[in-house]
């Protein structure tokens, strides 16, 4: 394997479809991750996939998403160079490791924050799984990974699972995402795949388990799985019910956004910091559906009206802030600042705007 421009060092991972080596870029030393086809000679949905996932994560600069470098071509195929800051895959990381529950509830909180990022840029991830998180444990940085089936949502499309061909993994897949559930896929598909994700770093195993994709699918539909505190006892109660309301069948029963899983999260740290045990307390308190209960108007400003809410949830805490909501005339500032208000409103807050108009040129 030689690819002009690199150095490669050693192969870290191989499936049926892809392998990954560690490297660096001969230009300037830099380190890298590789990642190619294969298959020598792949399909060009294959390459499209690549290509997606090279431009998606290209376009994401934000910090708990991995950052691209190159996409290379190498003989009939092509070769995506990615960041390498010395992580390795949870998975990987986990092992047979026992975390303890602070050290979950830290990962848990990193693991949430970037879902939060990628989520607010209008990308779904649609793969959230131990192997697609990456972690650097001496640095404490943790970034997605694997953005091969992710989707970017645009104006008002909501995207469909396909119903050819199973999109996911099995044992992390949400109901509706196995397209067999007769709805669209929103945000909601990744909180239940977090959901197994944090399942298996206190459990060692998904929710559902076997080999059997059928089986697995039948399962994520239609069985209750065991919740996480009865599997072990040392995992308190309120933390097994946040990962059971993230595993719930329908979108409507889960966390409607990461903002507040993450500040459920954040409460059993605080506690468990505090006073060395998590008392019950009622989940999703913090939790703003705003980006599932925005109209379709204001579809493609998800980012804007999470930044407003956010702030809005800061001020709330004790913090004073200005915000300014600029842009062209008709580009929908009015309409943005309408919607947030009755949010904020319902949380009982008041409402005041100022208009501030120029008049150049
Ligand atoms: N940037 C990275 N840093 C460290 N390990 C990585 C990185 N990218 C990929 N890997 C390793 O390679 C594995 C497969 O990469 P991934 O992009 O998920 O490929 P696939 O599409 O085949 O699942 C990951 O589970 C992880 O172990
Ligand atoms: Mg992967």
């Amino acid at each position: 394997m030689a690819i002009a421009g690199y150095e490669i060092r050693e192969k870290i991972y191989e499936s049926a479809n892809s392998v990954v080596y560690r490297g660096s870029r001969q230009s300037d030393n830099q380190a890298v991750i590789l990642k190619m086809l294969k298959d020598e000679y792949p399909t060009s949905a294959e390459l499209t996939r690549l290509r997606q996932e090279y431009e998606i994560i290209r376009s994401l600069k934000i910090t708990g998403a991995i950052a691209a470098y190159e996409l290379e071509k190498y003989q009939n195929t092509l070769v995506l160079v990615v960041e390498d800051f010395g992580g390795e895959s949870l998975k990987q990381w986990l092992g047979d490791r026992q975390l303890s529950i602070a050290e979950f509830l830290i990962i848990a909180i990193k693991i949430t924050a970037g879902l939060q990022g990628i989520h607010a840029e209008g990308v779904i991830h649609k793969d959230v799984n131990p192997a697609n998180i990456v972690f650097n444990s001496e640095t404490g940085e943790l970034k997605f990974i694997d953005f091969g089936i992710a989707t970017v949502l645009s104006q008002s499309n909501q995207a469909l699972a396909n119903p050819n061909a199973l999109e996911g993994t099995p044992a992390y897949i949400s109901p509706e995402q196995t397209g067999r559930m007769n709805r669209s896929l929103d945000y909601r598909t990744d909180f239940y795949s977090l959901g197994a994700t944090f399942y298996e770093l206190l459990a060692h195993q998904p929710p559902f388990t076997g080999n059997d994709v059928m089986e697995l699918i039948h399962s994520q539909i239609a069985i209750s799985p065991v919740p996480p505190h009865i599997r072990n006892s040392e995992i308190p109660q309120t933390i097994s019910n946040i990962i059971m309301k993230l595993l719930a069948k329908t979108p409507e029963e889960r966390y409607q956004s990461a903002w507040g899983i993450k500040a459920d999260l954040e409460t059993c740290l605080h506690q468990l910091q505090e006073t060395g045990e998590i008392a019950d307390f009622i989940l999703g308190r913090q939790d703003i559906s705003s980006q599932f209960q925005i109209p379709d108007r204001l579809y493609g400003r998800s980012a804007e009206v999470e930044t407003l809410l956010t702030a809005f949830q800061r001020v709330r805490q004790g913090s004073c802030e200005m915000m300014l909501v600029k842009g062209y005339s008709g580009i929908g500032k009015s309409t943005l600042v309408q919607e947030i208000s009755k949010q904020i409103a319902r949380e009982g807050g008041v409402f005041y705007y100022w208009q501030i108009r120029s008049f150049s040129g």
